[in-house]
């Protein structure tokens, strides 16, 4: 049987590492021409090579998703090489320079939504003409459980994944009769060089942070990768505006 993601075309922002990666590789497999795209060129080439390896087909296409001019551009590149675009995973983020609300610094706030927020709409404003060309698609954004709840110290981090939660219910909206699905996941901690970075090598962090979800594990990028893949099946057919905790059970409590 064939896969219904076979020759089908999807870009994958912030593919270089972490759950891009996963999800750049998750749809290779199943037979999709992917977009790799990040501001990582060498790590994102080397996912395109391992791709390639792998019998599967891959483009690198550097882009900057805070950068209108960058992301027409990586639009236009994946179109051109591949002749559509079927799907996206926005999955670009940064989660900034911890720090209560007060002592947020502007340049902060400004990045972080910037990237986080501002980078999925721009995305969107160029992917979503090409997925109603196509007669149809799937659009993922990655928020967070952050989208979701209050994190103390991450005013800017959460601010922007709880607006990414808002506009993917109404792109949802506004293209739901026109066979294009916009979902959005809420991966909790997963075991990123992100976190890594969080936990600063605190090892202690680091068992905290593993500690923290009910299901008593970090999530794995493949975890969030196969959610995210899911719902761009035909399964998930009757699903869009969903906002998808991946969470190993936090939101349950
Ligand atoms: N790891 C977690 O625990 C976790 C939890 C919830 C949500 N998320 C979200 O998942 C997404 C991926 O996180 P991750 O843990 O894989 O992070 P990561 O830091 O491991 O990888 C992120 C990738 O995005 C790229 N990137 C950063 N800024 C970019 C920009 N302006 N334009 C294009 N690419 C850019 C980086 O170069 C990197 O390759 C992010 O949106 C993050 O907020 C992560």
């Amino acid at each position: 049987m064939v896969d219904q993601f076979q020759d089908k075309v999807v870009i994958v922002t912030g593919a270089s590492a972490g759950i891009g990666r996963a999800t750049a590789l998750a749809f290779a497999v199943r037979g999709a021409r992917v977009v790799v795209s990040d501001i990582n060129e060498e790590k994102g080439r080397q996912v395109v090579q391992e791709i390639v390896a792998n019998e599967g087909t891959a483009i690198f296409v550097k882009a900057d998703v805070s950068r209108e001019a960058d992301v027409q551009h990586l639009v236009e590149r994946a179109v051109e090489a591949f002749g559509g675009l079927h799907f996206a995973v926005n999955n670009a983020g940064i989660e900034g320079t911890p720090a209560p609300t007060g002592e947020c610094s502007a340049e902060n706030w400004a990045r972080t939504l910037a990237v986080n927020l501002t980078g999925v709409w721009l995305c969107m404003k160029y992917q979503l003409p090409h997925l109603l060309a196509a007669g149809g698609g799937a659009i993922i954004n990655v928020s967070s459980i952050a989208g979701l709840k209050g994190i103390a110290a991450m005013p800017a981090y959460t601010a922007s994944k709880h607006g990414v939660v808002g506009l993917t219910k109404t792109a949802a909206l506004d293209y739901a009769t026109q066979n294009v699905r916009v979902n959005a996941i809420c991966p909790a901690a997963i075991d990123t060089e992100m976190i890594q970075r969080f936990c600063g090598g605190d090892q202690q962090a680091m068992a905290g942070m593993h500690a923290m979800q009910p299901i008593g594990r970090m999530g794995t990028s493949e975890e969030v990768a196969d959610a995210a893949l899911f719902l761009c099946t035909d399964q998930a057919r009757f699903l869009t505006g969903v906002i998808l905790p991946v969470d190993g059970g936090v939101m349950a409590g």
